[in-house]
């Protein structure tokens, strides 16, 4: 029976373990509490803030024997925001979490024994080309920011350290527009207000997407005049999102200036959508791409890829793989559109079907054929149905390279197809550095 501890009950304990967050453990007894910013190795003073029967989570009070792996993080706005878990962390050491992380979790989950390497990385800072801050007020400012940890209200914040210089230019440019024009901002409770989100994706430029309450952009043209003077280079879209909810990007995402010829990425010609998916680190796409090829060097089987967004891995691999068909299965149409394009640029359009479909449905309508097939898979957080698992068993193909952006669901996948496959190869990537998020690539054979 574990002694149940109270709200505001202050204890000095040793971290004996981190969490799935990057957070530390502590046990009073044997109750687990639940860290924020602590390090395994530790003693801390804490104050219990929730209490559950099994566990409760603490604030940190102070930091009796720090950790030689604490380092102070480089983000002014790190205590407050809820992007980053692990900036107090030094980098090696958040790879060995990572690391232990997933080799836990497809222990627990899936009972797999194995020794899962470092993850590789190739930034620690600066390398989200992606941006999505709420905008907000301070006092008759308009500000743009992020939400302070649980709650919705903006703290204003001029820079983060996971994008480059482009993040601050366009947060200030942007917010200069919208106090210049008093331009009025969302109100979530009384439901009015215009300016909801900024989202940008920076390629060669920056395709910035202004997300507002109602159908048409306020100011437009005032924003072009800047946006021309200031950055030259872009491309401006609105979208309307008058729905109450966390969804930031509305349904539709309307052209409303600026450039839109393709960009580059990995050597294929690139125009996207704003509202299809893309990595968000280039240089560790790029690595785990070629990965994927490696895995497939030789193999001259037909390849089907659920989860393929705008197809720029089914497009590099069948640059590479010339004696085999593609088919690429993916539920948003404005990616599958935009995949198309890509793939008929690169004179691959022939070789390629894209299909728009549920991922589960496809599987489910899928005649099974005797010819060599391999399955890509790169699902969201969720992972695959378990439809998709049936049938996947039912197919046989030789391999299945799973991308996998959560482990604890890869696990429970894998577990689902140990009756015929194994893993023959595994490798992490730290696509997500300062944050706990890592991408793991496995590779499934019978
Ligand atoms: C993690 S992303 C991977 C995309 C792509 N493989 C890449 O690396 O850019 C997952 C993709 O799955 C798509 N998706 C989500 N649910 C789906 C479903 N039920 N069926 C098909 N595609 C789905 C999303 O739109 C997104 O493009």
């Amino acid at each position: 029976m574990l002694e149940r501890h109270r709200g505001g009950e202050e204890h000095i304990a040793e971290v004996i373990d981190f969490g799935m967050n990057g957070e530390g453990i502590i046990k009073l007894d044997n109750y687990p509490v639940f860290v924020n910013n602590a390090i395994k190795g530790e003693k801390v003073k804490v104050r219990l803030t929730y209490t559950k029967k099994d566990y409760a989570f603490g604030e940190l009070l102070e930091i009796i024997e720090p950790s030689p792996d604490r380092v102070k993080p480089i983000c002014p706005y790190y205590a407050k925001c809820g992007g980053c878990d692990m900036q107090h962390i030094a980098y090696e050491k958040q790879l060995e979490i990572k690391r232990l992380h997933i080799e836990r979790t497809l222990k627990k989950n899936a009972g797999l024994e194995i020794s899962v390497p470092t993850p590789i990385s190739k930034n620690q800072w600066k390398y989200r080309n992606k941006l999505a801050l709420p905008f907000g007020k301070r006092g008759d400012r308009v500000v743009l920011g992020f939400y302070e940890k649980q709650t919705h209200k903006v703290v204003p914040m001029k820079f983060c350290p996971l994008h480059d210089e482009w993040a601050s230019n366009i947060i200030r440019i942007v917010s200069e527009w919208a106090n210049e024009n008093n331009i009025s901002v969302y109100d979530e409770i009384a439901l009015d207000g215009f300016l909801r989100h900024l989202v940008v994706r920076k390629l060669d430029r920056a395709e910035i997407v202004i997300v507002g309450n109602g159908d048409k952009l306020e100011y437009s043209t005032e924003l072009v005049l800047k946006l021309k003077k200031e950055l030259g280079n872009y491309t401006l879209y609105f979208s309307p999102n008058t729905e109450r909810g966390n969804v930031i990007l509305g349904n539709t995402v309307g052209y409303i200036s600026g450039d839109t010829s393709p960009q580059d990425i990995l050597g294929l010609k690139v125009s996207l959508s704003p509202l299809s998916f893309l990595q968000v680190n280039l240089d560790v796409m790029n690595e785990l791409y070629n990965d994927v090829a490696k895995q497939l060097d030789g193999y001259d089987g037909d390849i089907i890829e659920l989860f393929s967004g705008v197809g720029i891995l089914t497009s590099s691999l069948a640059k590479r793989m010339p004696k085999s068909t593609f088919k690429a299965v993916e539920i948003v149409p404005e990616a599958v559109e935009d995949a198309k394009v890509i793939a008929k640029k690169a004179g691959l359009g022939d070789r390629i079907e894209f299909i728009c479909e549920d991922a589960g449905k496809y599987m489910e309508d899928l005649s099974i054929s005797q010819k060599k097939k391999a399955l890509i898979v790169d699902p969201p957080r969720k992972g695959i149905d378990s439809n998709v698992i049936e049938k996947t068993l039912l197919a046989r193909f030789d391999k299945i390279i799973y991308v996998s952006c959560n482990p604890a669901t890869l696990g429970r996948d894998i577990k689902l197809l140990q009756d015929i496959y194994k893993v023959a190869y595994i490798q992490p990537y730290d696509m997500f550095p300062q944050t706990m998020h890592v991408e793991t690539l496995v590779v499934l054979e019978k």
